[in-house]
């Protein structure tokens, strides 16, 4: 038993049951928050979530046991290195003959690297691609990896080139030789060159074996970067290399396993890491923290704290002899190591892991610029590998969250929140009619000033007042993100944005308020600024006020759903709502069926099947296939989203399970995760109605996992 590490508190594990024979190799997206991803991967040791660390584990120097991580920490799954184990004939010996579990003593995953970083340290390594492969496979490994060829960032064009070039052309052999029970990493090369990683990341992932493809991709060759804290360009690696590789293929950042890059890593969508640091960080008496490195000999008190320090003050453990600190500071390492990963999985489960890597970044220098280089590319998009991927990013969170949104310098910068303001400049519209009935085109804005929500209490009588005055009036609430129709402000985030009371009263001068309202529109506009008043005292007051429930359904399900404003105008067509005790609208009815009902936590909105039914009696077709080109017309509303379900599957979703990845034909590009889809046939007939739990192109990749969380099946029996 290690020092500092009691024994009463050891807990010990069953062995984890194997997956079935279907499911080896698969990866399924659990919960996700944009690129991030709570995924599982299924392998004949159990299943491994992600995001999480695999522990470096020298076969000759085991610092912390295998066993004990295993019982003590939870953890899943560790790599190791069949090459070092390989060259030394006694580990071989065993390692043949009893297996790498046994001779590692854990009893889960097992992941295995091949020698490629020892040629990049030592120069050259003595075994064949396939030898090592085939090692690897005859000694159990669950997921090994093939002999890539290591791409320094120092190296010229050409010789990282051959890297790709030779490591791709390795691929199908290592594959094949990997036979049905072993996965394999297919690690991506290519240095600093944007196209180089793209291009790897496409050979790599194509790559096909007699049984299948690589189980995971690791990105390659990125340690000198990380040794000399080069986070900016680690960061553009990641975002070139993700622009090819296909959703279904878990990412991992080889040899990236410092607390302080994962939430970061993991928002741009890094799913495993590995990493010897938590041992060679404490034979160096060094300690790991969430947001940096500390040496022991410049502490007082515990930076950050765990059970292995728990009791020890740093006094203590200095005078401790050398293999027991160093063994103490190991446990401690990994311990923070495993909460880093726990918070930032928490995170991705409560939709904060961007804020995560927002406060991260300002714990070193060379983080916040990376931070602030990632921020600039999602602001500009450009037409290339990186411009790829944070499109893709921006475009698979969910625009509306519940819960607060804590205020920061670089909250409109959050890519959830620049999904919401995208959809509302391109789908949002002024009203085509207004409260009196009136046909022509708006005369005004009217910007409410210094109100906090909720504005339906705080402003309402204002806003009625200015309608009453001048109905043909565009009715804007002025937050810290900028106006936003007053149509829309029960909408979260807007509605929950978390700072001082002052943050409301701020009056914004006149060329901040025209930015923000040219990207709706408005600028040609005459601007009325107005003050909050909440009374509304006027005999029209209820006929406004209807009105502006109208505008609030026409506008959400034109800028969640993609509903052009005329069809929602004419499925609200005398639409009548019950209202909640916080006077918001619940239960919308239309012709006579419950069409939607407005979500209180987030103010988004729920369809009810009647609903689903009308919007899609607009256009019964169901979406192009995977494999057919998509005729892009590029219209702002392009209508609800559809996901084509495959024959099979109909009985069940239509009575209302979900649907499952694997079981999709076609999908809407505009689908968007966590809102509302409808579920079709072939012929285009409603089968079922939910919220989508991924992407079109994930639903195209996946075949594990739930697609769409359905909400009621359309073909349920009476
Ligand atoms: N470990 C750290 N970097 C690398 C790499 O580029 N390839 C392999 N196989 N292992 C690594």
């Amino acid at each position: 038993m290690a020092s500092g590490v009691r024994a009463g508190s050891v807990s010990v594990r069953p062995d984890p049951e194997p997956c079935r024979a279907q499911d080896l190799g698969l990866f399924e997206v659990v919960t996700r928050d944009g690129a991030a991803r709570i995924g599982r991967l299924h392998t004949l040791h159990g299943s491994i979530n992600t995001p999480m660390l695999l522990p470096v584990v020298n076969p000759n120097l085991r610092t912390i046991e295998p066993r004990e991580m295993w019982d003590r920490y939870g953890v899943e799954a560790l790599i190791t290195n069949s090459y070092v184990i390989w060259k030394h004939d006694e580990l071989r010996g065993q390692a043949l003959a009893d297996g790498i579990h046994a001779l590692l003593d854990f009893p889960g995953v097992v992941v295995s690297d091949s020698g490629t970083f020892q040629s990049y340290v030592y120069g050259d390594v003595e075994v064949g691609a396939e030898e090592i492969v085939a090692f690897q496979r005859d000694i159990g490994v669950d997921i090994g990896t093939m002999l890539d060829v290591f791409g320094r960032p120092d190296m010229s064009r050409a010789e990282l080139e051959h890297s790709v070039e030779e490591t791709a052309a390795r691929a199908e052999q290592s594959l094949d030789t990997a036979g049905d029970g072993l996965l394999l990493n297919g690690p991506v090369q290519g240095g600093l060159y944007d196209d180089l990683r793209a291009a790897a990341g496409s050979l790599m992932s194509s790559a096909s074996g007699e049984h299948r493809g690589f189980a995971v991709h690791p990105i390659g060759g990125i340690v000198p970067l990380m040794e000399r804290q080069r986070y900016r360009a680690l960061f553009r690696i990641l975002l070139a290399a993700r622009s090819t590789i296909p959703p279904d293929r878990p990412i991992h950042l080889f040899g990236c396993g410092h607390p302080l890059l994962f939430p970061m890593a993991i928002a741009l969508g890094a799913d495993l890491f590995d990493s010897a640091a938590y041992a060679i960080f404490a034979r160096d008496d060094r300690l790991l923290t969430p947001t940096g490195t500390v040496k022991l000999a410049d502490v007082r008190e515990w930076p950050a704290h765990s059970a292995a320090l728990f009791g020890h003050t740093p006094h203590e453990v200095m005078a401790m002899d050398s293999d027991e600190r160093s063994t103490l500071l190991a446990h401690h390492n990994l311990e923070v190591t495993q909460a880093e990963l726990a918070r930032c999985r928490e995170a991705i489960r409560n939709g904060t892991i961007w804020q995560l890597a927002e406060q991260r970044s300002h714990s070193s220098p060379q983080l916040r610029d990376a931070f602030l280089w990632v921020l600039e590319q999602l602001y500009e998009l450009a037409d290339d590998p990186v411009g790829v991927t944070t499109l893709n990013l921006m475009a698979s969170t969910n625009p509306v969250r519940s819960g607060g949104e804590h205020l920061s310098d670089d909250v409109g910068m959050r890519p959830h929140i620049l999904h919401l303001h995208a959809l509302l400049s391109m789908r949002w519209r002024v009203p085509g009619s207004w409260w009196d009935g009136s046909e022509e085109g708006p005369v005004r804005v009217v910007l409410v000033e210094g109100a906090a929500p909720p504005w339906r209490d705080s402003a309402l009588g204002a806003v009625v007042s200015a309608l009453v005055e001048e109905p043909r009036s565009v009715v804007m609430v002025s937050t810290p993100l900028g106006p936003i129709p007053f149509s829309l402000e029960d909408l979260s985030p807007w509605c929950h944005l978390e700072g001082p009371d002052d943050i409301w009263m701020e009056a914004y001068d006149n060329d901040e308020i025209t930015e923000g309202l040219e990207g709706l529109g408005l600028d040609g506009l005459p601007l009325v600024r107005i003050a909050p008043s909440s009374d509304s005292e006027h005999e029209q007051t209820t006929t406004v006020r209807a009105w502006l429930d109208r505008c609030a359904v026409v506008d959400k399900l034109a800028v969640l759903c993609g509903v052009s404003p005329i069809d929602g105008c004419m499925l609200t067509d005398g639409m009548s709502s019950r209202r909640s005790r916080t006077d918001r609208m619940v239960n919308v009815h239309s012709g006579g069926e419950h069409i939607l009902s407005p979500r209180l936590t987030d103010g988004g909105l729920t369809l009810a099947l009647d609903g689903a039914r009308r919007l899609n009696a607009l256009d019964p077709n169901p979406p192009t296939a995977f494999d057919e080109p998509i005729d892009d017309e590029g219209s702002d509303h392009p209508g609800i989203p559809r996901v084509w379900l495959l024959d099979d599957a109909i009985p069940f979703v239509g009575q209302g399970r979900n649907v499952m990845q694997g079981y999709v034909l076609g999908a809407d590009p505009h689908l968007t995760c966590g809102q509302p889809c409808l579920v079709v046939d072939g012929n285009g007939g409603l089968v079922a109605h939910g919220i989508a739990v991924t992407t079109a192109l994930e639903m195209a990749h996946l075949k594990k996992g739930i697609a769409v969380r359905v909400r009621d099946g359309a073909l349920k029996d009476p």
